[in-house]
């Protein structure tokens, strides 16, 4: 257990994001911190009701300064505006960029020794935006895609074959967006590749509906994009981090040649631990695999010359 995690954005996700840290006994002090402070005080208050159901000791507090982040073990970003139905998760970067700045410049000052999870969009961006500005050692800022991607790749091959969620492992690399990667080969059940058991059309369904996941929520609630898969999605991060498990998990990272790349930050399997991104594990792509990698990276590197 850490003493403090603080969560930057009291949206959706980051409520949600408080709320099973809170359940899963994560952290004594959870500070949230939202722009409209009632409000923030509100939620953390609602959460901190809940202690009694759920056996939790944790101290949830609510606030609109920044500087109550002061202690942080672990900093989530959360912020920022999230996509309307039909756009991008890109369309949002301007915005957002302003928003992740100014938290930043708050993390610099008030936590500079904190563990940093960035989950706003464009995710690989503004994770890579953090790394720089920061100029931190990069297992201290990674960010949230990949768990969530593969958290949904899970569920779709367990819709599709009926066999339990707890023996369904996938794996999607890449940036969070339509280019992102799944990897069958790497996507097993019961450790036997998805390839054994799924035909080639219903395989490309599922990778398909995987890379339309955000899109297939967002077209379904229409005012509002995901936020229960991916808060779940950072407290995987937030667990392997604070009981030093040594997950390997899909993290997005800053890459210094690992598969080829460099100067870029996207998801690819880490080990998760006390220190962050302790390493980085480098698959042999096979040549499609590689391409489709490759491509994606080159989304984010023109998304990065915008910034
Ligand atoms: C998602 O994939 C919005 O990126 C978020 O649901």
């Amino acid at each position: 257990m850490v003493n403090k995690i603080s969560i930057v954005g009291a949206g959706r996700v980051g409520e949600s994001v408080a709320q099973i840290l809170a359940i899963k006994k994560l952290t004594e002090c959870i500070m949230l911190i939202g722009r409209n402070e009632q409000r923030t005080k509100g939620i953390a208050l609602d959460i901190q009701e809940t202690a009694s159901v759920h056996q939790f000791d944790a101290k949830l507090t609510g606030s609109s300064d920044i500087s109550s982040i002061k202690n942080s073990n672990i900093v989530i970003i959360t912020a920022g505006s999230p996509r309307k139905p039909g756009t991008d998760r890109t369309d949002v970067l301007a915005t957002n960029l302003k928003i992740i700045d100014e938290i930043m410049d708050g993390i610099i000052k008030y936590a500079p020794d904190a563990y940093v999870i960035v989950v706003t969009n464009p995710v690989d961006v503004l994770t890579y935006y953090a790394n720089k500005k920061t100029g931190w050692p990069r297992n201290r800022i990674m960010g949230q895609a990949g768990i969530l991607d593969s958290m949904r790749m899970s569920s779709f091959i367990a819709m599709e074959t009926n066999y339990s969620i707890n023996d369904i492992q996938a794996m999607v690399l890449g940036g969070h967006g339509d280019t992102m990667v799944p990897l069958p080969r790497f996507t097993t059940v019961g450790g036997i590749p998805i390839e054994h058991l799924l035909d080639q059309k219903t395989i490309n369904n599922i990778i398909q509906r995987t890379r339309d996941g955000g899109a297939e929520i967002l077209n379904l609630k229409q005012k509002s994009s995901a936020y229960d898969a991916p808060g779940a999605a950072v407290t995987i991060m937030v667990e392997a981090m604070v009981h030093n498990k040594h997950r390997l998990l899909p993290c997005i990272t800053m890459l210094e040649g690992e598969y080829n790349q460099s100067d870029i930050a996207i998801g690819v399997p880490v080990v998760l631990g006390k220190n962050g991104v302790e390493k980085i594990i480098e698959l042999d792509f096979t040549d499609e695999e590689r391409q489709a990698f490759d491509n994606s990276a080159q989304i984010i590197k023109g998304l990065i010359k915008e910034i």
